[in-house]
C-alpha cells in the first residue's frame, strides 16, 4: 500500500519551514473548534488506516486541517487546489515539522499542478477532500476512460497500469468532502450525468461553511488582497460587485463599510433584489463599467467581464476575481485591446496601457484575490469550515459503503457541534426553550 512520508514532496524550499511553523501555530491559536476536534481525534484515532488526499489551498489554516486528519490516523497527502494560493513556507513546514506529505508550489504551472494531481492518485485515496473539484474530476474521466479529456499528466499516469488497475484505484474511494461553491456545482453536474464513482459531503452547503466562511471571510480577504496589492483608499470610490451569492454579499458589505459607494450587478433577480433591498445600486455590468474604480467578480461564472466592458471603462480602473477559477474576467480579450504585454508595476499588479489611451490594472492576474495577494481567509472563519470538513470525514468513514454515489449534506448533528463549539469559544451563551415554548413550537392545537 502506498503510504506517504516526508520523503515524497514537491515544495519550494524547505528551509523556509521554520517561518511556516510560526504562521501554522498563530493560526491554530485561532481555531479553538478544530483544535478541540484534533485532540478527540488524537485519543480516537476515527480515521486510522485510512489513505486521504487532500486538495486545498495550502495555507497555515489548512495545515491545522491535515494535522487534525493526520491526528484521527489518517496517512494525508496534501496538494494544491490552485496554483497561485500555496503559502510556501507553510509548505515547507508541512514536510518537515508535520511529516505531511505536500506537493504543492506557489505559480506552479499547469503541468506541476497536474503532476501534483498525478501525487494525489498515486496515493491510492480511501477518501479525498477538493476544493473545486479537480481531483474527483480528473478521478471521475479515468473511471470512464475517457483518458483524452484529462490532462496529459493524468493520462501518462492512467496509461502506466491496465484499466482494471485504474478502476480498481478509483473504486477504493469510500468518499470524498467539497469544500467550496464552483465544486459543488461541478459535482451535482455529475451527480446528474450519472458519472459520480463514490459519494461526496457538499462541506460548502452547511451553514457552518457558507454563511460565514463566503460572507465574512471571502467579504474580509477579498477586500484586504485589494488594499495590500494597491494600497488604495475605498472610501469614496465606486465599488462594482459582479454576483450576490454568499461571497458577494460579504464583499459587498465590507466594500460598504469601508465607506465606498457599492453596485450590485447580477443575472438573479431573487438576488438582484435581495441586493436592491440591502441598499445597493444594482445596474447591469455595461452600465457600471464607466463608473466604476474598482471591479470585483464573484459569480462563479465564465467571461462575466468582457472586451466591451473593458472598453468602457475609465482610465486607472482596477480589476479582480475572488471567485474559485480565473475565468471569470476574459484577460485574453483583454491583452488583446493592450498595445503591449502587461507590466507588472506593484507586486500582485499588472498594468494593461489599452489603445484607446486608458490604463486597467489587473490585481492577482486574475486569480482569487485574496488568497493571490493576501492570505485567505482568517484562521478564525475556517476554524468552522475545517472543523465541518474533519467531522464530515469522520461521517463519512463510519458511513462506507452505505451511502450512495450522490451529493449529500452535512449532518445536523456536525452542524449544531461546530456552531455550539464556536459560541462556546467566543464566550456567547444561548437561552434555552422553556417547556411550554417546546410544547407550543411542537403543536399545531393553539392558534388565534
Ligand atoms: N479558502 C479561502 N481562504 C482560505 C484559507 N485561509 N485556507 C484555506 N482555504 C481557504
Amino acid at each position: 500500500m502506498p503510504q506517504a512520508t516526508k520523503q515524497q514532496h514537491d515544495v519550494k524550499d524547505l528551509s523556509l519551514a521554520p517561518q511556516g511553523k510560526k504562521r501554522i501555530l498563530w493560526a491554530d491559536s485561532d481555531m479553538p473548534v478544530l483544535a478541540r476536534i484534533r485532540e478527540r481525534f488524537a485519543r480516537e484515532k476515527p480515521l486510522a488506516g485510512k489513505r486521504m488526499s487532500c486538495c486545498l489551498h495550502v495555507t497555515a489554516e489548512t495545515a491545522n486541517l491535515v494535522r487534525t486528519l493526520q491526528a484521527g490516523g489518517a496517512d494525508v497527502v496534501l496538494i494544491a487546489s490552485n496554483p497561485l494560493s500555496t503559502q510556501d513556507d507553510v509548505a515547507a513546514s508541512l514536510v518537515k515539522d508535520f511529516n505531511i506529505a505536500t506537493f504543492a508550489i506557489r505559480g506552479e504551472d499547469t503541468d506541476t499542478y497536474y503532476k501534483h494531481i498525478v501525487a494525489a492518485l498515486e496515493h491510492e485515496p480511501n477518501v479525498t477532500m477538493d476544493d473545486g473539484a479537480d481531483l474527483v474530476s480528473a478521478m471521475v474521466f479515468v473511471a470512464l476512460e475517457r483518458l483524452d479529456d484529462v490532462h496529459p499528466q493524468v493520462r501518462a499516469w492512467a496509461q502506466k497500469m491496465p484499466p482494471a488497475e485504474r478502476q480498481r484505484i478509483i473504486n477504493q474511494v469510500v468518499g470524498s468532502m467539497e469544500e467550496t461553491t464552483t465544486g459543488v456545482t461541478r459535482l451535482r453536474a455529475m451527480e446528474r450525468d450519472g458519472v459520480l464513482k463514490f459519494p461526496v459531503i457538499s462541506v460548502n452547503d452547511a451553514t457552518t461553511k457558507h454563511f460565514f466562511d463566503n460572507r465574512y471571510g471571502t467579504g474580509q480577504s477579498t477586500i484586504d488582497g485589494i488594499i495590500r496589492a494597491t494600497n488604495t483608499l475605498l472610501a469614496g470610490r465606486t465599488v462594482v460587485v459582479s454576483g450576490y451569492g454568499w461571497c458577494g454579499k460579504g464583499v459587498a458589505l465590507r466594500a460598504r463599510g469601508l465607506g465606498a459607494r457599492v453596485i450590485v450587478t447580477e443575472v438573479d433577480p431573487i438576488r438582484a433584489l435581495e441586493a436592491a433591498m440591502d441598499g445597493f445600486h444594482v445596474c447591469p455590468l455595461a452600465e457600471a463599467a464607466p463608473v466604476g474604480d474598482v471591479f470585483i467578480t464573484v459569480t462563479g461564472n465564465h467571461s462575466v467581464i468582457r472586451r466591451e466592458h473593458f472598453l468602457r471603462m475609465k482610465d486607472g480602473a482596477m480589476v479582480c476575481n475572488s471567485g474559485h477559477f480565473d475565468v471569470e474576467l476574459d484577460l485574453p480579450a483583454l491583452r488583446a485591446e493592450a498595445e503591449a504585454d502587461p507590466t507588472e508595476v506593484r507586486n500582485h499588479v499588472h498594468e494593461y496601457k489599452l489603445k484607446n489611451g486608458r490604463r486597467i490594472f489587473v490585481i492577482g492576474e486574475g486569480r482569487l484575490v485574496n488568497l493571490a495577494a493576501a492570505e485567505g481567509h482568517p484562521p478564525s472563519v475556517m476554524d468552522m469550515s475545517f472543523a465541518t470538513q474533519a467531522l464530515a470525514t469522520e461521517f463519512c468513514i463510519k458511513n462506507a459503503g452505505k451511502l450512495k454515489n450522490q451529493v449529500y449534506n452535512v449532518p445536523n448533528e456536525v452542524e449544531h457541534y461546530v456552531a455550539s463549539e464556536k459560541l462556546a469559544s467566543m464566550g456567547i451563551t444561548l437561552d434555552e426553550l422553556t417547556v411550554t415554548q417546546k410544547k407550543y413550537m411542537s403543536g399545531w392545537e393553539q392558534g388565534t
